[in-house]
């Protein structure tokens, strides 16, 4: 099913949650609404679920509006962060209570439930009470309940926040895998930012109330249109301070005192055109160590283990980078470095637009 939000807005007594929000879900799809709490990410949910209703715009299913249609009128699967399960049915109850419901026999739910925790690999836990089980356990139980009633979207609420991170991991790839199998449409609400890359194949990213991005996982890391994006998204963030860009005797230049940084031709042709100074972002992975370059003084060196995290102080601007463990500086080392030319981002400060990817 598709799913389609058009203009959406939320206003409550004393906040506006959602602010006008249009996108649209692809049949199939993993979408994942990212973005800090209290953005909108669960009453966009909700009111997709039609438990709120919206206070403008439209809800879309397969083109059809919905805004009237009661919540139980809506086919869909909800996995919410607390498991919400009856402690006094197992977890073969729990999944069948909302057949149960809906009156419909045993003949059908018995095999629809072996199936579903054959996939989810709960089949032996089918007779225990939700106290039995580890939360990843009851968990599982909860997707499953959600399946059961074959629903035509799946809406999901920070499913895996309960959970530790070892479990968190394997419970994400399992949801993706079972989600593509059953080429169920998928609305995936969370404010982790690995969760959303790796899981969905679009990332909607939101922030008070407002859709920021709407675009792949590489293009919300590589092409970050605004500001919020490029330094929600990436951990450590993007490193990010004012220069000015323009062309010197054939190469593209971002300066501010004492800080000159080679651009790419085509980068820094779209940032010279436009007047005025501008935010560079980098990366941390994307500035090293170099011969010549910036110049700095090594402030902070954090080991991550796989790789450093090292600050940097240059003329009064911090620049962060990720370097190999090998070439470890130490505090107070002089050092260069280099910011690679053909990742950096430019942004107009008032708006906080990206020049390169509106
Ligand atoms: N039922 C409600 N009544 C009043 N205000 C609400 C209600 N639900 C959410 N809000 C407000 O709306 C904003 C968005 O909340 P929410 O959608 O829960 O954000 P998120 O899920 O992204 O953390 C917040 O300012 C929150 O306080
Ligand atoms: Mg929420």
């Amino acid at each position: 099913m598709k799913i389609e939000l058009r203009d959406l807005v939320k206003r409550f007594e004393k906040a506006e949650a959602v602010r006008g929000i249009d996108l649209m879900v692809d049949d199939g799809e993993l979408v994942a609404f990212l973005g800090p709490s209290g953005c909108g990410k669960t009453t966009t949910l909700l009111t997709i679920a039609g438990i709120y209703r919206p206070t403008g715009g439209e809800v879309v299913f397969d083109g059809q509006v919905v805004n009237r249609l009661a919540p139980k009128e809506r086919n869909l699967g909800m996995v919410f962060q607390s498991y919400a399960l009856y402690p006094h049915m197992t977890a073969y109850q729990n999944m069948t209570f909302p057949l149960r419901l809906k009156k419909i026999g045993e003949d059908v739910t018995r095999p629809r439930v072996e199936r579903i925790a054959e996939m989810m690999g709960i089949a032996e836990l089918l007779e225990r009470r939700p106290g039995e089980l580890s939360g990843g356990q009851q968990q599982r139980v909860a997707l499953g309940r959600a399946l059961i009633k074959e629903p035509d979207a799946l809406l999901f609420d920070e499913p895996l926040s309960n959970l530790d991170a070892r479990l968190r991991l394997t419970m994400r790839t399992e949801i993706k895998r079972l989600q593509s199998q059953l080429g169920i449409t998928s609305i995936y609400v969370t404010h982790d930012q690995v969760e959303a890359m790796t899981m969905a194949s679009r990332v909607a990213v939101m922030n008070e109330g407002r859709l920021e991005s709407f675009l792949s996982p590489d293009d919300t890391y590589d092409r970050p249109p605004t500001v919020f994006v490029a330094t929600f998204v990436g951990n450590p963030p993007m490193n990010m301070f004012e220069v000015e860009v323009a062309e010197e005797s054939g190469q593209f230049v971002a300066r501010r005192d004492g800080i000159a940084v080679p651009v790419d031709r085509e980068r820094g042709a779209k940032a010279a055109a436009h007047d005025g100074s501008l935010l560079l972002g980098v990366r941390p992975e994307d500035v090293r160590f170099a011969a010549d370059g910036v110049l700095g003084e090594v402030v902070a060196v954090e080991p991550l283990g796989r790789e450093d995290l090292i600050d940097v102080e240059t003329n009064g601007e911090l620049i962060r980078l990720l370097t190999a463990p090998e070439v470890r500086p130490s505090l107070g080392d002089r050092v260069t470095l280099e910011l690679d030319p053909q990742t950096l981002q430019f942004f107009e400060p008032s708006s906080g637009r990206s020049v390169l990817w509106n």
